[in-house]
């Protein structure tokens, strides 16, 4: 078990099954469920704040400006960080007397902008049916066209509105909201925690998860499910892991759980051993370990329903005709700090994937250098905000000269996704940490998948050529969850680097941009020297600084290059300098260089940046933590950079 773990113990709780997006709470029994589920949601705000909502569920008759028939009463606000006091206002006002069931969520947006319209919660045609969820459900479409070809009126852009309809067609039928769940769940696709209510049953919550958590709790008067153990901890400490597959139908101080066939099951219960502010953290240390350990669920979600091991890529959310992304020419990635190493990687396999020429710019010069832009080229803006200015400028200037423009961002409907013609987005959830880590890899893995997507357009790659590349793709996230299962054991490393005061990261093709945003990463958070460079250059200058006190890392997994890295790096340690190998794990010939080894399990090298990049967040994470250092807020630096 990984040092910064998880004190709880029981079933579907492990790093692997973190998920980084929107927070939900819900409650029945309560004499003021509105107070409830805002001070849940005000806990769990961290996991997404792009909108904010709530639905109490009223006996019938006893409240005013109900939605629908009657019996619902919802209200939901889309002020970025602010939806949550915007909810406030409602609150202690006694607008649904006698509510004593309510759900709320805070939503971190993937499918849809973040308007008022896509916040949750979402009802069904009869407003007698709401639903909040945490998740992507992958067949959406396809389940949406069959709802409207039945005669369903769908009114929000998510993926998560169907859900209502599909639970709205069997409640209808006369199934209870347990019975009517269970019989749709089947349905549906992908990753997904549901919490549901209905005015036909007003102190019954349904709550169901596939993949991503669900936290099912009780008190004697209480039922309660949230999509993270911090929102209850304060009411109680009788918590449940709802497993995967499983329905729960909460009562009142009653929780029921049965499987999808109806079998009742034996919740698990949690041992919970810490308090609120850590369990935000989900009892890591800080954010940045957190979000270290979010990269296989960051990446699995960002590729979800985009890549498939037979080769075939959906990326319709583009908004860019396929006609017209065929016939690019050129592309140009603009972009700045860790954006711009994933930009660097994106390139190798643009080029040796989809046979497009390929540069990658520096936001901040790009845009003053009279850039050169010819018809057929596309500028590839990558920023995690969508926010820096540099980027944002550069992306601008590029537009004006008449670039075709596409954005690869985390967050929906930021700046310059307003601007593009075209909008990747990765699918990481927030990140709190100034030090970018999931959204570095899910930048990586986004840009493999769109440059395998450009290769079947273009016709560049044999379709079994393009299905070896997208099962390597595919199994990226798995890679990224082996090296971050040895979390301790780099950061044990580190702790022996703790006080170097001048570090060189060397790497060869793929592993030049790695090496880089080693070296960046250890700079932002241990405050040291670090200078990223490509090994093979080392001989035109910069040698002359190797000697006994120097340290060298040497991003050094098998590949086609490794021959000539093994040569430069038995010229750094000829001069005396400390070597530190980041290796496959059993290569005994590299390890025999090093005196110091990183291991990572062999990965092809074609997909391998975004593992290897993972033991160097670390390295850089361990020095800073030895040193003292607040990770989550290295001195001087800013999550969005909104200054030239
Ligand atoms: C990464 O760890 C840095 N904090 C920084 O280099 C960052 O990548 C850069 O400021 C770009 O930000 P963006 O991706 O939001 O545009």
């Amino acid at each position: 078990m990984p040092r910064a773990q998880v004190p709880v113990t029981g079933r579907s709780w492990a790093p692997g099954s973190l998920w980084p997006m929107c927070g939900i709470i819900g409650v029945t029994g309560s004499d003021d469920p509105l107070r409830f589920v805002l001070d849940g949601l005000a806990l769990l705000e961290y996991r997404g704040y792009d909108s904010a909502g709530v639905v109490l569920v009223a006996t019938a008759g006893e409240a005013e400006g109900l939605s629908g028939t009657g019996a619902l009463w919802r209200r939901r606000s889309a002020v970025r960080g602010e939806s949550i006091p915007a909810l406030e206002r409602f609150a202690g006002t006694d607008l649904v007397p006698g509510a004593r069931t309510g759900i709320g969520h805070t939503r971190w947006a993937t499918h849809g902008a973040p308007t008022e319209g896509n916040a949750h919660p979402h009802l069904d045609c009869t407003g007698r049916v709401a639903v909040v969820h945490n998740g992507i459900i992958e067949n959406h479409r396809h389940l949406a066209a069959k709802l409207v070809a039945a005669g369903h009126v769908l009114r929000s852009e998510t993926d998560t509105e169907v859900v209502a309809h599909l639970v709205e067609a069997e409640v209808t039928a006369g199934a209870s909201l347990l019975e009517a769940v269970q019989r749709c769940v089947s349905e549906i696709r992908g990753d997904f925690g549901l919490v549901l209510a209905s005015a036909d049953e007003p102190e019954v919550l349904v709550a169901t998860r596939q993949t991503s958590p669900l936290i099912v709790g009780r008190t004697s008067s209480l039922g309660l499910v949230a999509s993270d153990i911090s929102a209850l901890l304060e009411t109680t400490r009788e918590l449940y892991a709802l497993g995967d597959g499983e329905i729960a139908e909460l009562r009142p101080g009653v929780i029921r759980v049965v499987d999808r066939a109806g079998t009742r099951v034996e919740p698990t219960r949690l041992r919970v051993g810490w308090g609120v502010r850590a369990a935000q953290r989900e009892g890591f240390e800080d954010f940045m370990s957190k979000e270290i350990h979010e990269q296989p669920r960051a990446l699995t979600d960002t590729i979800l329903g985009r890549i498939h091991a037979d080769g075939t890529t959906e990326l319709e959310e583009l908004g860019i005709k396929e006609i017209e992304l065929a016939a690019i020419s050129r592309v140009i990635v603009i972009a700045c700090g860790s954006s711009y190493h994933a930009g660097l990687t994106g390139r190798v396999a643009i080029e040796a994937w989809a046979k497009l020429a390929c540069t990658v710019e520096i936001a901040s010069e790009f845009r003053y250098r009279n850039p050169i832009i010819e018809p057929g080229t596309l500028v590839l803006a990558i920023s995690q905000s969508g926010e820096t200015v540099d980027t944002f400028h550069a992306l601008r200037e590029a537009k004006r000269r008449g670039a075709l423009t596409v954005v690869l961002t985390n967050v929906v409907d930021s700046l310059m996704t307003r601007e593009a013609d075209g909008v990747l987005y990765t699918r990481a959830g927030p990140e709190i940490g100034v030090a970018s880590t999931k959204c570095h890899t899910a930048q990586i893995l986004l840009l493999q998948v769109f440059a395998l997507h450009l290769a079947s357009l273009r016709r560049s790659l044999s379709t079994d050529e393009i299905a070896e590349l997208a099962a390597l793709v595919v199994a990226v996230p798995a890679r990224v969850g082996d090296v971050v299962a040895r979390f301790d054991e780099y950061r044990h490393t580190a702790e022996q680097l703790a006080f170097v005061d001048d570090v060189f990261f060397l790497g060869r093709g793929g592993g030049y941009a790695v090496a880089l945003e080693g070296a960046l990463k250890l700079k932002e958070l241990a405050y040291v020297r670090a200078e990223g460079y490509p090994a093979g250059e080392m001989k035109h200058g910069p040698i002359s600084l190797i000697d006994r006190d120097a340290v060298v890392v040497v991003v050094a997994n098998r590949g086609s290059l490794s021959a000539k890295l093994l040569a430069n790096v038995e010229e750094v340690r000829a001069r005396g300098a400390t070597v530190v190998a980041l290796c496959d794990t059993d290569d005994p010939e590299v390890a025999g260089l090093a005196d110091i080894v990183l291991e990572v399990p062999h990965t092809d090298e074609t997909v391998a940046a975004a593992v290897l990049v993972v033991p160097l967040q670390v390295l850089a994470y361990g020095v800073a933590r030895a040193r003292g250092n607040d990770v989550d807020r290295p001195r001087n630096l800013a999550k969005v950079v909104t200054v030239e």
